[in-house]
C-alpha cells in the first residue's frame, strides 16, 4: 500500500471523526490542612498584604506528614469523577495522569493509580507539562475518544508541592504560590458533534525551560549523589526557580493568544464564553484576561485566594468547583487555558 496522499489527510476535518468525546464526570479532593499567609509569615519574611496584593491567594492547602501522596490525592479525585460519570471503574479504558510532583523519580503516578483503583490492565500514560498538564492530558484523552479507540479516560491532575517548597525566606518568591491538591476528569465517548470537546490548542516554546523549573535531580544537571556530594547548605538546586515577572509577561500573552486561537478554530468570539477556566497561576493574570476579553465575573472562575497555585490540579479543581456550585451549565461555552514551565500551554473549548 502506497502512501496516504497528504491532501486527503488534510481534508479530514472534526466532522469527519467517529465520535465526539465530552467531560462526564468530574472530582476534585484537597487536604484539610489549611495555611494562611500569616502562617507563612512565621517561616519567613513576607506578609498576608504582600501575597494578597501579588497574588490574590489567602490561603493553601498543606499535606501534612505521609496523609496524602500525590497519587492518594489523585486516587480520591479520581474516584467521585468516575461515580459521577455514572460508570463503574472497569469501564475505564486508559489513564492519564498530569504531574510535577510524581510519587517516585519513576515509576510514574498512571500505574500507581491503575494498581491503587484496582483497574483492569489498563494503559497508564504520564504527563510532564507542569501548569499545562491537565489541558494536555485533556488533549490526549479527547484523541483517544475521537478516534474510537477508548471509551472512557480517565484523566487526572495531582500535585503534592508543599513538601518540596523552600519555606524561609530564600524562597519566599516561589514558596507562598503553591498548594497541594487533586483533580479529575472522564472524558467519555459522545455522538452529538456539536456537544463536548471541540478542540484542544498546544504549544510549547523550550528556549525559556530554566525559566520555571526544578533542575535537581536530573540526569542531565545534577543528580542525587552529586547534592549528597556537595552536603552545600546554599544548594538551591532542587527547589522550584521562577524568574517571575518573565513569567508573567509571558502568561498574559500566551493565554490570550490560546484563548483566541481556540475561539477562531471554532468560528466563536470571547463574547460567546460563558465560563473561563484559567490555570490558577496568580489572580492579576486571570483578571487582566478577563479585562482584555471583556468578560464579566461571572464568567470566569478564580479560586486561587483558597488554594493558591496548584499547577497540574488546578484546571480540574476549578473546573470541579465551578460545576458544583451550578457555574456551569448545558450547552455553555467552557474555555480551559493554561500556561507554566516549559514553557507549555494550551486551551480547550468545550460545549458543556
Ligand atoms: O503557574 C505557572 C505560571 N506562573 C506564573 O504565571 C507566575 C508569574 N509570576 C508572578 O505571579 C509574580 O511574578 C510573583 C507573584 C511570583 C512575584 O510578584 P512580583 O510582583 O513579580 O514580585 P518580584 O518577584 O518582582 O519581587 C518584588 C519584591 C522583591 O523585593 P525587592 O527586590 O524589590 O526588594 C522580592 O524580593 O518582592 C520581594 N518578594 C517578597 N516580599 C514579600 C518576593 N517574594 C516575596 C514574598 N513576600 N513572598
Amino acid at each position: 500500500m502506497g502512501l496516504v496522499p497528504l491532501a486527503f489527510l488534510q481534508r479530514i476535518k472534526r466532522s469527519d471523526t467517529m465520535y465526539n468525546s465530552k467531560i462526564t464526570g468530574l472530582g476534585f479532593y484537597v487536604p484539610d490542612h489549611v495555611v494562611t499567609n500569616d502562617d507563612l509569615s512565621k517561616l519567613m519574611d513576607t506578609s498576608d498584604e504582600w501575597i494578597q496584593e501579588r497574588t490574590g491567594i489567602r490561603e493553601r492547602r498543606h499535606v501534612v506528614g505521609d496523609s496524602d501522596t500525590t497519587t492518594a490525592m489523585g486516587v480520591k479525585a479520581a474516584r467521585i469523577a468516575i461515580e459521577r460519570a455514572g460508570i463503574d471503574k472497569d469501564e475505564v479504558d486508559f489513564i492519564v495522569f498530569a504531574t510535577l510532583s510524581p510519587d517516585y523519580y519513576f515509576p510514574g503516578p498512571g500505574v500507581l493509580v491503575q494498581r491503587d483503583l484496582g483497574l483492569r490492565t489498563v494503559g497508564a500514560l504520564d504527563v510532564r507539562n507542569q501548569c499545562s498538564g491537565f489541558v494536555y492530558g485533556l488533549s490526549v484523552a479527547d484523541q483517544y475518544v475521537k478516534t474510537g479507540m477508548y471509551k472512557n479516560v480517565l484523566v487526572i491532575g495531582s500535585e503534592l508541592h508543599s513538601r518540596g517548597l523552600d519555606r524561609t525566606t530564600r524562597g519566599r518568591g516561589v514558596s507562598v504560590i503553591f498548594g497541594d491538591g487533586a483533580g479529575a476528569a472522564i472524558v467519555s465517548r459522545e455522538e452529538n458533534p456539536d456537544k463536548g470537546i471541540l478542540s484542544t490548542h498546544l504549544h510549547s516554546e523550550g528556549e525559556h525551560a530554566e525559566e520555571l523549573s526544578v533542575i535537581a535531580p536530573g540526569m542531565g544537571k545534577r543528580w542525587v549523589t552529586d547534592i549528597l556530594r556537595d552536603n552545600d547548605p546554599d544548594d538551591i538546586s532542587y527547589y522550584p526557580y521562577m524568574n517571575g515577572q518573565f513569567v508573567f509577561k509571558n502568561a498574559v500573552v500566551r493565554f490570550s493568544e490560546v484563548i483566541l486561537e481556540g475561539l477562531k478554530t471554532n468560528n466563536l468570539q470571547p463574547s460567546d464564553i460563558d465560563m473561563l477556566i484559567p490555570h490558577q497561576a496568580n489572580l492579576r493574570i486571570s483578571q487582566f484576561i478577563q479585562k482584555k476579553f471583556g468578560l464579566s465575573d461571572d464568567q470566569v472562575y478564580n479560586n486561587i485566594m483558597q488554594y493558591g497555585n496548584t499547577t497540574a490540579a488546578s484546571i480540574p479543581i476549578a473546573l470541579t468547583e465551578a460545576w458544583e456550585k451550578g457555574k456551569i451549565k448545558k450547552g455553555d461555552l467552557v474555555v480551559l487555558a493554561a500556561f507554566g514551565s516549559g514553557f507549555t500551554w494550551g486551551s480547550a473549548i468545550i460545549r458543556w
